[in-house]
């Protein structure tokens, strides 16, 4: 009889012994809950993230304008260089540098046009003769001092027959333009920038080329500056 109390005094020890393990887990079940409280931070952490993330994306697009705005420091130092006959190119090209605060440089022809060489309507007039010879290169005279040290050219010329006149083809070939970043604008009475500015495209391929544009004669400062800032060159 002793022996079956002592037995049954160990089953239920065991019996308590065990209900104290399982409290145990139930103990560690909050800790569970702390970790899924830790999970629960974890969306926290990727909500942290996601704001970083944002916080990351606006810090880009800070950059980003930031980098906008810097441009203009980014184009290195900037020359434009202009041809103009009667002057209409001429003041657009100086109101281009004024904003860049570019140097300015005349393409100067070597044989000064006159009024007979640039008769309209004068099918032999030398302005027309030159058009029509593909492989006419007007003599310039001088040259610009350093070519190398530009970052960025702006081409400006007066539209002559619905093109560039062959003096900037000879002004294009003047120069090594490889990795520089070049565009052009143009004056005309009426005509758009027609197949001008592809034409000088050509010579220089490895260049970076941004978009050009036709300025109607008489154009102001503000439309010039806001031709610049719509391909990045100013703010
Ligand atoms: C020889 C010659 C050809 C021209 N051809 C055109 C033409 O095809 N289309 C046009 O709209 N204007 C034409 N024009 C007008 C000029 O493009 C315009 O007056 C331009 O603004 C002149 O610029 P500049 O004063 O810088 O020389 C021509 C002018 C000259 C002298």
């Amino acid at each position: 009889m002793k022996k079956f109390w002592f037995v049954l005094s160990i089953l239920v020890l065991v019996f308590f012994v065990s209900c104290g393990d399982s409290d145990d887990e139930e103990t560690q079940q909050p800790a569970d809950g702390n970790s899924e409280t830790e999970e629960n931070t974890e969306p926290e952490e990727k909500d942290d993230a996601g704001e970083n993330q944002q916080d990351g994306e606006e810090q880009e697009t800070e950059e980003e304008t930031t980098d906008d705005n810097q441009e203009p420091q980014e184009t290195g130092k900037i020359l434009v260089a202009y041809f103009s006959y009667t002057g209409n190119t001429k003041l657009l090209a100086q109101y281009a540098a004024e904003l860049l605060g570019a140097d300015l440089a005349e393409i100067v022809p070597a044989q000064p046009y006159t009024a007979e060489d640039t008769e309209y309507n004068n099918p032999d007039c030398r302005a027309r003769t030159e058009y029509n010879d593909p492989a006419s290169r007007p003599a310039i005279s001088g040259t610009i001092e350093n070519m190398a040290q530009y970052d960025t050219v702006l081409i400006a010329h007066p539209i002559w027959y619905g093109d560039a006149p062959r003096i900037m083809d000879t002004f294009m070939e003047s120069y090594d333009f490889s990795g520089k970043t070049l565009t052009t604008f143009c004056t005309s009475a009426q005509s758009p920038l027609g197949p001008s500015a592809e034409n000088l495209k050509k010579f220089a391929t490895s260049a970076t080329w941004l978009e050009s544009r036709r300025f109607e004669i008489g154009s102001s400062k503000e439309q010039v500056g806001e031709w610049l800032s719509s391909i990045g060159l100013a703010e």
